[in-house]
């Protein structure tokens, strides 16, 4: 059955492992998708997808760095986690023609950190390095899954405060400035929402606040997830999850938005999981 057209759009967005994961859960309901990746223009990114809307059996699309924000504010409407993190990874064309935006990089990193890697998160003294549209996403699940604080440390302060702020729980969530990164505790959870390493740029980060038992998690993958994975390392953090699991996750819940059927995400999961190493 065709299902229709369906996209990914990012920049860059190359890398994106997102049109394999979105076949292969098609395959697993015998759809047929035209699921391709699109690379914005960033200054062009609200009319390029408003011409792949403007397509006919567009119904679709994932959005990834830079974008997530431009994603959320060009909606006609929003999920509740689009709304309150202000950014959205899922966009779909309702029956009416308008988009609605939803965010479901929160549940998905969740879901993978919980559900996969079994990390009991309540407790846990995270840390969020980067501020901009994956982190805003991952921040209020986080908080929901109890972790008791969440740090949260950007290169520009003045988006950690502005997220700190709309989570508006200043006893859990507040920020830290990046120059003191190397005095500012220990930490059980460290989560690099930073897109350097997709940029290819350098991620220059001390070793002091990896906790005894923590665990490093990039909400990237592959080649973009390399160079923090490799500091995670030489940090000797306990454990060191790459963003896969979040990907397919997140996947998921996009799928079933669009198509209402619930795919199975660990054989999918353990195929990528298989090639990428
Ligand atoms: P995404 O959707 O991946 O979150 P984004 O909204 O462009 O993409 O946000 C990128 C994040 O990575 C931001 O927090 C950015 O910091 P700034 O807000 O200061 O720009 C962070 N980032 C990007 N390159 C970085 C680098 N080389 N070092 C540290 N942080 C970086």
């Amino acid at each position: 059955m065709q299902a229709g057209q369906f996209a990914v759009f990012g920049h860059p967005i190359s890398h994106s492992l997102s049109p394999r994961i979105h076949q292969a859960f098609a395959r697993q309901f015998g759809l047929e998708l035209d699921y391709r990746t699109i690379d914005a223009e960033p200054a062009r990114f609200a009319e390029t997808v408003r011409a792949f809307f403007a397509e006919d059996g567009a119904r679709g699309a994932n959005v990834t760095l830079p974008f997530k924000n431009a994603a959320f504010m060009l909606a006609d409407e929003c999920s509740e986690a689009a709304k309150r993190s202000g950014s959205a990874n899922v966009l779909t064309r309702l029956a009416d023609g308008r988009l609605a935006a939803h965010n479901t990089d929160g549940a998905g990193a969740v879901r993978d950190l919980t559900d996969r890697h079994q990390l009991d998160l309540r407790g846990h003294d995270a840390l969020m390095l980067g501020a901009g549209g994956a982190a805003q996403g991952v921040a209020w699940a986080l908080i929901d899954a109890g972790v008791r604080t969440l740090t949260i440390v950007n290169r520009s302060p003045e988006k950690a405060d502005a997220l700190a702020d709309a989570i508006g729980e200043p006893a859990r969530a507040h920020t830290r400035y990046w120059e003191d990164l190397d005095t500012i505790g220990s930490f059980d959870l460290i989560i690099n929402a930073t897109s350097a390493g997709v940029l290819g740029a350098p991620l220059d980060l001390p070793f002091g606040f990896v906790g005894n038992r923590a665990t490093c998690y990039d909400l990237s993958y592959g080649k973009g997830a390399a160079q923090f994975l490799a500091w995670a390392k030489v940090a000797n953090a306990k454990f060191i999850v790459d963003g896969l699991g979040m990907l397919v996750e997140t996947a998921a819940d996009a799928f079933e938005l669009w198509h209402g059927k619930r795919p199975e995400t660990d054989p999918v999961y353990h195929e990528l999981r298989a090639q990428l190493g």
